[in-house]
């Protein structure tokens, strides 16, 4: 049983871990790029805010701890940074805004409110465009909780990771677990149906029995919309090293997936749907900016270290690219400053690169790929053609993990929860037709 996490995809190629392994074995031959015909007028904007008032010992996000931000420098450079990437992505409506990070619930509300001004003078925001902001408790007074309603923000999606006391330590929230009560109840009252709440599982000495529990009280409290992340060990964290001396031991395989099958039995029980590995909604809840990264669709990414995918203005050429912001945020100011833009990559995404993160994001769905959203990438071979047929992809569709009707392809149920090894032979296969195999 395996799980990745996926998270706001400001780090496309970090979030959902298989990503990375998987393309590297993955052949090359026919890396250029080919045009890219259906230019999309429409995208999403992710806003990357990278300062964090406290470091969590299981992070690897682009963050910093600093007592010094120039609220006004950054706010500034953000607007600026989104003028010109909505400018040279060529995007005429901008479907969803998310503030993520770092713990943008430190910024003021007047730095949301320029960037979703900035937003609406440069393209067209529908008036019922999803606007989220990630929110850790501690962050939170219900005052300004309710100045990032004023300045337009629609969605709260809130850091909880756990109910235990000892568990919040060990992962060195700054909060507890009073206020992570009171932030949900003020966000409920000031956001009613649209608060999400972000729990860590797969903890130390996490078992079914406490996880029960703990669920119990998630559902007392929670809206329509849960995040379930299984914990990583990410490189370069305190977790990491603690892991790998043995001072921490985590939950083996068969604990993780006692403790995920059971977190989607209770969810379902409540009247939530599992639409994604991780992320579960009721009452049509789903959150919309992410389910559009699922899809394939263009997104910007502003702020420091935040990634997209867009086809850029550039004369002649209409072709896609991977692009990366400047990780660091006064060396980012100085570029947004001088440029326009902090944009440190801006990679062109050759056909099959395209093919391969719709493979990654599309199967993590719940409705999967679409043979449509297929055929806009990539129309001289459908999915069924390319895979239905296939010895490994059959005994995946026979022994119902994998499904392939008139809408598309998809990962059943059971399927979510071995992903990897699915993903990774459509991979393969695709490869494999790539290179003339
Ligand atoms: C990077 S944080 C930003 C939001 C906010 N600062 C917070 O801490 O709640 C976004 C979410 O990613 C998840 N996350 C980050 N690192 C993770 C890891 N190593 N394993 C599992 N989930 C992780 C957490 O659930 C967190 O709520
Ligand atoms: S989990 Fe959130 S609060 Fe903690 S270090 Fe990462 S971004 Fe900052």
């Amino acid at each position: 049983m395996e799980l990745k996490i996926m998270k706001n995809m400001n780090h496309l190629y970090k979030l959902h871990g298989l990503i990375p392994s998987m393309l590297k074995q993955t052949t090359r031959r026919h890396i250029q790029s080919l045009a890219d015909t259906s230019v999309q007028n429409k995208a999403t904007l992710y806003v990357h805010w990278p300062y964090c008032a406290k470091m969590c010992s299981y992070c690897n996000f682009n963050k910093y701890i600093r007592n010094d931000v120039d609220n006004s420098r950054m706010t500034e450079c953000m607007v600026k940074e989104v003028e010109t990437l909505i400018k040279i992505s060529r995007k005429t409506e901008i479907k969803s805004v998310y503030f993520g990070g770092g713990t943008p619930s430190l910024a003021e509300s007047g730095m949301i409110a320029s960037v979703i001004k900035a937003v609406q003078s440069s393209a067209t925001l529908p008036e019922n465009a999803e606007i989220t902001l990630e929110a850790n408790p501690t962050t939170t007074a219900r005052a300004k909780l309710r100045e990032f309603k004023d300045a337009g923000v629609n969605r709260l999606s809130i850091g909880v990771q756990s109910f235990y006391k000892d568990d919040l330590e060990f992962l060195g929230r700054q909060h507890s677990t009073e206020d992570a009560i009171r932030c949900i109840s003020d966000a409920k009252d000031l956001y009613p149906g649209d608060v999400s709440i972000d729990i860590i599982f797969g903890r130390p000495n996490q078992t079914v029995e406490k996880w029960n529990k703990e669920l119990q009280q998630l559902l007392s409290l929670c809206d329509d919309h849960v995040s379930l992340y299984q914990l990583t060990v990410e490189r370069g964290t305190p977790l990491f090293k603690w892991v790998q001396n043995k001072i921490v031991i985590l939950p083996d395989d068969e604990v993780m997936a006692d403790l995920y099958e059971t977190a989607i039995e209770v969810l379902e029980s409540r009247g939530f749907d599992q639409y994604e590995v991780s992320n579960f909604a009721r009452n049509g809840k789903v959150g919309r900016h992410n389910t559009a990264y699922w899809e394939g669709e263009d997104y910007i990414g502003v702020g420091p270290g935040a990634h997209g995918r867009f086809t850029p203005y550039s004369q002649g050429k209409h072709q896609r690219e991977a692009r990366v912001q400047i990780l660091e945020p006064n060396r980012w100011m100085t570029e947004v400053e001088n440029q326009g833009h902090g944009t440190k990559l801006a990679k062109p995404q050759s056909q099959l690169e395209q093919l391969e993160e719709l493979l990654v994001m599309g199967l993590r769905t719940k409705d999967g790929i679409k043979h449509q959203t297929w055929k806009k990438r990539f129309s001289s071979k459908s999915m069924a053609d390319l895979f239905y047929n296939q010895d490994i992809i059959t005994q995946y569709v026979n022994s119902g993990l994998l499904h392939f009707d008139k809408s598309g392809m998809r990962a059943s149920k059971k399927g979510l929860a071995v992903l990897n090894p699915i993903v990774q032979d459509l991979l393969n296969l695709l490869n494999d037709h790539w290179s003339g195999g």
